[in-house]
């Protein structure tokens, strides 16, 4: 049977600041979908939140960019947003930044990722969910997962995957992408991706019989509003297992905390830390970044579980590592590089301060 995964996200209200998520929007979008539910339009759901961010993963059987299952998305996200108004949470709304909706979630706001496969005899997923970054967070550890052998030895192991991987890159600032195939083009890649702000990873397919692995969401709010609006807190599902890589290499880059960008005020780069749901919201300088990892197993569509991946000392010293790694870099204050390029910064009143000597006429020329 051909499953569709979906997973859409948006901030629809921060409670408190930017922090957490109110319990009566998660009870709210259950709610809704669960009469989705009832009334045969999906398979399956699970409501949850990290941090700021309302995520829903749903399971269908209607392809990706359905009409039907993003309507059902958008109007929990401006059911919700309208809450958020009431409740005056922060920022309520904050990722609904058009009105009307024709057909599909892209270009409005919320992010977006979704795979169709054949459901195979035991389809186990990881769904990553962040906040306080961006979608080029996904660049690194995609990479690791499906190219490089000394994270993933499946890569030389699992006649399966010894063909090797694909990966769709967005070139989020030209609006065009490329495929480039590993394990041949691994250095192209990595030329390209290393620029995380641009460059960043829409999906990975495997060679040998271009089956869909790995999908994140690359909706991008400042380019969607022409101007900086938001960091595009990120999700991203795999398929684990037999011809993939298996649950552990899947979780394997994420013991080692890779610098990203966005914490504090969207401005920032700080440690991309692994926590479990418990600890999914955003406390010291609004982060740091942190990211939670959910595990099901597809049941005919049914979602069995979740299982909290990253709930296991196994990945303490990542987080210990990742508060050593905010300690450090803090102390930089508002130097870079722990503030942004000035046009990567969310809250671009930094140039602000330019015009404002410029018009003063403060400049001299030396
Ligand atoms: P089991 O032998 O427990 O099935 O594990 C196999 C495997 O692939 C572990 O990564
Ligand atoms: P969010 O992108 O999660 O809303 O955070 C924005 C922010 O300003 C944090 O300081
Ligand atoms: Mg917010
Ligand atoms: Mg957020």
């Amino acid at each position: 049977m051909k499953i569709t995964l979906s997973v859409l996200k948006a901030d629809v209200g921060g409670f408190v600041g930017h922090s957490h998520s109110h319990p009566d929007i998660l009870k709210k979008a259950r709610e809704m979908l669960e009469e989705a539910k009832n009334d045969n339009k999906i398979i399956d759901f699970y409501v949850t939140a990290c941090g700021d961010d309302l995520e829903l993963i749903i399971t269908h059987n209607k392809g990706i960019e359905n009409k039907e299952v993003h309507g059902i998305a958008w109007s929990i996200f401006t059911e919700t947003s309208k809450l958020a108004k009431e409740l005056k949470l922060y920022g309520a709304g904050q990722d609904i930044l058009k009105t009307t909706f024709s057909g599909n979630l892209r270009g409005l706001g919320p992010g977006v990722a979704e795979m169709e496969f054949e459901e195979r005899e035991s389809e186990p997923v990881i769904i990553f969910m962040a906040d306080k970054t961006e979608p080029g967070a996904f660049s690194l550890p995609l990479y690791k997962m499906f190219g490089d052998a000394f994270n993933t030895p499946g890569l030389v192991i699992d006649p399966n995957m010894r063909g090797g991987f694909s990966f769709d890159v967005h070139d989020v600032k030209k609006h065009r992408h490329v495929w480039l195939h590993l394990p041949e083009e691994m250095y192209k890649l990595l030329g390209l991706i290393g620029t995380v702000g641009r460059y960043e990873i829409k999906s990975v397919i495997r060679r040998e019989d271009n089956e869909i692995a790995a999908v994140t969401s690359t909706e991008r709010l400042n380019l969607i509003a022409g101007k900086y609006v938001g960091k595009d807190d990120p999700v991203l599902i795999v398929r684990a297992q037999h011809g993939f890589p298996d649950v552990g290499e899947i979780l394997e880059p994420f013991a080692i905390p890779h610098f990203v960008a966005g914490w504090n005020r969207g401005s920032h780069n700080g440690p991309l830390m692994p926590v479990p749901q418990r600890y999914a919201n955003t406390s010291r300088f609004d982060g740091p970044p942190r990211i939670i990892a959910l595990g099901f197993q597809l049941n005919n569509g049914k979602l069995e579980g979740p299982v909290d991946m990253f709930d296991d000392p196994a990945f303490d010293d990542a987080r210990r590592q990742a508060i050593e790694m905010a300690n450090y870099i803090r102390r930089n204050g508002t130097f870079q590089p722990h503030r942004l390029e000035e046009d990567e910064m969310e809250y671009t009143k930094i140039t602000a301060v330019e015009k404002e000597l410029e018009e003063a006429k403060r400049f001299e020329k030396l």
